[in-house]
């Protein structure tokens, strides 16, 4: 199996890379007295020691070896400069001072406390000593170190200007994580929060238990650290459209500046553009690898008439190669952009491991002053002098405020929590669903990155020291750009689909990571899916850029780990299943060009055993299709809508501060009040940059 392989050859690399101990160099310690460090309790009510899950979704026996490598922390060797081994390597330090999280971070390994006749020998790790806790107050404190957070928190604690605390629930990334390929894997394991929609009949028939599965990332990084790295902004109609309505400071040509300011591309053919920044810290890159296929897609489209653009420039309604958030082949989180080179700075405080369980806000002033976290089975109350800003991503930052009293009055005073402000928190919910179970066949073989044209020793050696390779497909997507389908009402170039061109289809990991991570039920992969393991094939994939349809969350408890109930509301507007359907028949066509035609390229009619009674290619039967294969390409964004005072629907105001609470704002996904043309973890991160920008200004910090 392609797993086995890429661990078996991680693992040979990593034993062959030495440690070039003398690099150590412990620049600067964290300055901390010892007599402000926070104390903590016990937890006795709604604690979260979590019930460590052996099985996995399907109720199988997780597997050992996997789950011990993912929890495994990165060799913590210190490499500045990328190497041929720095894919192993993640310096990140988990977290400062801490000892307890790697038995191998113990005194004696260090080098701390160790005797005469070790003295000579050189740490092996790299452990930080002399911190202990949190300390009792902050500047800052920043929930979530997400796409978003991470940079926020980099930024607020730069120059030394403010303290600040970076709590994370999640824990480092792992050596397995910056692998591109296998990005859908982590979709089943601790690196995400396994959400699930509540089950709502006509949609995601085809998935286990006919639920639709949302999961998120959970880790230093967040979902940046589990996503399919694909960089995309929008389009200047897109935030423009959010500017006009009342959101002040949105517009395209006032956001472009923070997209560009944390971006590093370097982009073939791209290297002069004005549209990419080239000195921030995300690196954004071409992905090495690149099947037949993509091209194909490429000349497809150009015959149906497309043009080719920079999808991410203002003039973007066209199609390219995607454009990702990766490193030399290597997966680049928020945390690695951000994060990394700041875990010795004397002004943050980053804690994995963390759950923040509520924000403490004063009811008499309505002002924010600190939060309640839980750490190892202690409670700790942490104090804000300026500011609590949650960056929980779109299910956690609206789920902590209500269970903080910020919410739909009725909803909270049902769970008995006191209300502080009466706010629409959840009632909106967007969100990108797609239909990735399209699957063509090919007459030629070693186009598509089957397992077996990639698990071989070779391509590790490729990824690991040359930073190319099939391991380094974003599990198969290549290609990217903008739609208008026939059945779409907007005037001018304005996109109602994305495409995305893949040389992978459900089959082509013979079932073992795709289909499993979208929980795809066993009874329609075996009949669909599994004829086609032993051909070649592949899929296009759309996602429905402007849904119609609205869903919404709420609580479920006032037991902050129990999930929120959410529901999608996916397909419930005709036009979004009318414009899903043209996209299909859009993408037959284009499978019908001569780019695709030379490789023999055929739709697999096989029907989906739940939609027998209709005709192959009817409508109906496409219809009936994408309400078993509902998948979400996890954008759900809007639950802490942004907008303007006159707007019902608002959450926070257009400077991200929570409307009627002091000292609080949200700032992540969650606040995108309309849907974008984009994925969400540029926007997140440009959301990140602006908000930082929006607090230093507000307590002169500039
Ligand atoms: C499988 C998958 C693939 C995706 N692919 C792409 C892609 O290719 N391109 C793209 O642009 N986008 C993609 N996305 C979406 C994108 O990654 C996210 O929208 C984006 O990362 C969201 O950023 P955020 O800062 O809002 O939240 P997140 O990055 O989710 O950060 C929230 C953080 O807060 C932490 N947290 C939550 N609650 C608490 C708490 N109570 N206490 C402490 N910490 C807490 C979480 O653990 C997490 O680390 C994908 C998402 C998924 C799930
Ligand atoms: C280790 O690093 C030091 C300084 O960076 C260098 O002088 C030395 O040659 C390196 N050793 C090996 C074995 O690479
Ligand atoms: C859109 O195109 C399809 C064929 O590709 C056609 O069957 C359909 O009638 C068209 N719809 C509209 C509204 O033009
Ligand atoms: C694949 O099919 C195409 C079109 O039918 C044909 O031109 C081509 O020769 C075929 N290739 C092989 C290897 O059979």
């Amino acid at each position: 199996m392609l797993l086995n392989k890429v661990i078996i050859t991680l693992i040979i690399n990593s034993v062959l890379a030495e440690n070039n101990n003398s690099k150590y160099e412990n620049k600067e310690e964290t300055i901390l007295e010892e007599n402000i460090y926070a104390s903590s309790r016990p937890c006795k009510e709604f604690c979260g020691t979590p019930k460590r899950n052996s099985r996995d979704i399907r109720g199988r026996p997780k597997s050992q070896f996997l789950e011990a490598m993912l929890q495994t922390p990165m060799l913590q060797t210190y490499a500045n400069e990328p190497d041929i081994f720095s894919i192993l390597r993640d310096n990140y330090d988990l977290p400062k001072g801490n000892t307890e999280q790697w038995p191998l971070c113990h005194p004696l390994t260090t080098g701390e406390r160790r005797g005469k006749f070790l003295k000579g020998l050189k740490p092996l790790i790299r452990c930080h000593a002399g911190f202990n806790g949190p300390l009792v107050e902050y500047d800052f404190i920043v929930v979530g170190a997400g796409s978003a957070g991470s940079v926020l928190a980099s930024r607020l604690s730069a120059r030394r200007k403010a303290t600040v605390l970076l709590l994370e629930a999640g824990v480092g990334e792992s050596i397995l994580t910056g692998v591109p390929i296998l990005a859908p894997l982590f979709q089943r394991t601790d690196y995400v929060w396994p959400y699930f929609m509540e089950r709502q009949p006509g949609v995601c028939m085809g998935m286990e238990n006919e639920r639709c599965f949302w999961p998120r990332g959970k880790a230093v990084g967040g979902t940046s650290v589990v996503n399919y790295m694909i960089y995309a902004r929008g389009l200047p109609e897109d935030w423009d459209r959010i500017a006009a309505a009342g959101n002040y400071g949105w517009s395209y040509r006032e956001v472009l500046p923070y997209y560009m300011k944390s971006e590093s591309a370097t982009l073939k053919g791209q290297s002069k553009s004005p549209w990419h920044g080239r000195d921030g810290e995300l690196t954004v890159e071409d992905v090495p690898f690149r099947s037949k296929l993509s091209k194909a897609f490429l000349d497809g489209v150009k015959f149906l008439g497309h043009r080719i653009v920079d999808y991410n420039s203002p003039d973007g309604f066209g199609f390219n190669y995607i454009q990702a958030t990766i490193n030399r082949g290597v997966r680049m989180s928020s945390a690695k952009a951000f994060l990394h080179k700041h875990k010795n700075r004397k002004t943050l405080h980053i804690l994995p491991n963390s759950r923040v369980t509520k924000v403490l806000i004063d009811p008499i002033t309505k002002t924010a002053y600190g939060v309640e976290f839980q750490r190892n089975g202690q409670v700790y109350k942490i104090r804000a002098k300026k500011e609590v800003i949650l960056s929980a991503g779109p299910i956690e930052s609206p789920h902590l405020l209500m269970l903080s009293g910020v919410g739909p009055r009725s909803q909270l005073e049902s769970f008995e929590i006191p209300v502080i402000q009466d706010l629409p928190v959840g009632q909106t919910l967007y969100d990108h669903i797609s239909f990735p179970a399209l699957a063509y066949t090919l007459n030629t073989t070693r186009l598509t990155i089957a397992t077996r044209n990639v698990g071989l020793i070779q391509t590790g050696v490729q990824l690991t020291q040359f930073g190319d390779g099939p391991l380094t497909s974003l599990a198969g997507v290549e290609t990217i750009g903008y739609l208008k389908t026939n059945v779409s009402d907007e005037v001018g170039d304005y996109p109602d689909i994305e495409l995305i061109g893949s040389c992978a289809s459900m089959a082509t990991d013979e079932g073992q990571l795709v289909s499993k991570g979208l929980r795809i039920a066993d009874w329609l992969y075996n009949d669909v899916y599994k004829p086609l393991e032993k051909v070649e094939s592949f899929t296009i994939l759309m996602m429905l850029l402007h849904p119609k349809s609205k869903g919404y969350m709420k609580l479920k408890s006032k037991n902050p780990f129990e999930q929120p109930a959410l529901y999608g509301n996916y397909l419930q507007h005709p036009k979004d299943v009318a414009t899903m359907i043209a996209s299909i028949r859009y993408i037959n066509k284009l499978v019908e060009t001569p780019s695709f035609q030379k490789y023999g390229a055929k739709l697999h009619k096989k029907k989906f055993p739940n939609c027998k009674q209709y005709k192959f290619d009817s409508d109906n039967y496409w219809e009936c299709a994408i309400r078993t294969v509902t998948s979400t390409l996890h954008h759900q964004i809007s639950t802490c809508r942004m907008g303007p005072i006159t707007d019902p629907h608002a959450v926070v105001d257009p400077e991200l501060r929570v409307y009627g609470v002091r000292n609080l704002r949200v700032i992540d996904s969650s606040v995108i009040p309309k849907t974008i043309a984009a994925h969400t973890n540029a926007p997140a991160i440009m959301i990140g940059e602006k908000g930082a920008d929006m607090i230093k200004n507000t307590w002169g910090l500039i």
